[in-house]
């Protein structure tokens, strides 16, 4: 097998100016059970991170959240200085244990965040820092200021939304400009059609996150196009989603060097109109 190219999966320009391969890596699966504490398997979640650059990747998804730190942490170990990668982490969601996530929209909360992601990543800047969840505790437009700051101190270069509808993406945009939406997506869960179709009017990038819904995707026609195209179910799943609109940007998630070889080989797959129309029916 000739190695998997994540830049056969095209470009996208993040903001206009921060051009990365659509096909990009969610970072929460180098983390323990319940998304809290170290890897199982820390050397290979270090090995799966270094493959990276030579697949092509140069899109990476984290979080503050994440361990809590140990994401971040092990993206700088392995990685900082990045060179071409650019990192999207998240703030506002806090960690009290597994599996456990409690939104904090506090301004201060936010600070804290943006300031301790930009100490764990080893930069002067974040590449795009998202908000993982408007937290219905704190009035928005508070959230909104604060961000704009970030954005104004140059703490951040870019920032983006997190499960959000197009209502919140428009009130947000009275504040920063919208760069990035990451919402839950998938072939078999496709809630946030609107909000796609709202990113790609907008050319705003679309962050589809449990893109391949765990790697349980399968049966029916994924199965008989599986055969066609010699590809896995999350395979087929990944090249629908590119296919879908030139503003999606997935990130499947692994801590492990082979799944992350198989799911950057989806990049080289190119579906058949027929095809994906026949996918997008299932
Ligand atoms: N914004 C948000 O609220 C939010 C929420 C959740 C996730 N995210 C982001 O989105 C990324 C992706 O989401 P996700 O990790 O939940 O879902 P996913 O990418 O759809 O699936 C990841 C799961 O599937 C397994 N997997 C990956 N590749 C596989 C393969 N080729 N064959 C079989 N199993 C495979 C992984 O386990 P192994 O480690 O064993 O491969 C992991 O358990 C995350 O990493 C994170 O960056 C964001």
């Amino acid at each position: 097998m000739s190695t998997p190219d994540a830049a056969l999966s095209g470009t996208f320009s993040i903001g206009g100016d921060m051009t990365v391969n659509r096909l990009g890596f969610g970072a929460m699966r180098i983390t323990g059970d319940g998304i809290w504490g170290a890897p199982k398997d820390p050397a290979e979640a270090r090995a799966t991170l270094k493959r990276l650059l030579d697949l092509g990747i140069d899109f990476i998804d984290t979080a503050e959240a994440y361990g809590p730190a140990t994401s971040e942490e092990l993206l700088a170990e392995v990685l900082a200085p990045y060179g071409k990668i650019k990192i999207a982490t998240k703030g506002g969601h806090s960690r009290q244990g597994p599996n456990v996530w409690t939104p904090i929209g506090r301004p201060e909360f936010l600070r804290q965040g943006v300031l301790t992601s930009l100490y764990r990543l080893k930069q002067e800047r974040l590449d795009l820092w998202q908000l993982h969840r408007i937290d219905p505790k704190v009035p928005r437009n508070e959230q909104f200021e604060t961000i704009a700051g970030f954005l104004k101190e140059g703490l951040i270069r870019h920032a983006g939304l997190s499960e959000v509808t197009v209502e919140e993406i428009e009130s947000a945009q009275k504040y920063f400009p919208v760069v990035t939406v990451q919402n839950r997506y998938n072939i078999a869960d496709r809630a946030s059609e609107a909000v796609l179709e709202y990113c790609e009017k907008h050319a705003i990038g679309f962050i589809p996150w449990r893109p391949i819904a765990g790697g349980t995707a399968g049966g029916g026609v994924l199965e008989t196009l599986g055969k066609k195209y010699n590809a896995s179910p999350s395979q087929l799943s990944l090249a629908w989603m590119l296919k879908r609109s030139p503003v999606m940007l997935p990130i499947p998630g692994t801590g492990k060097v082979k799944h992350l070889e198989e799911n950057t080989a989806a990049a080289a797959i190119k579906l058949s109109d027929e095809d994906f129309a026949a996918l997008s029916g299932r």
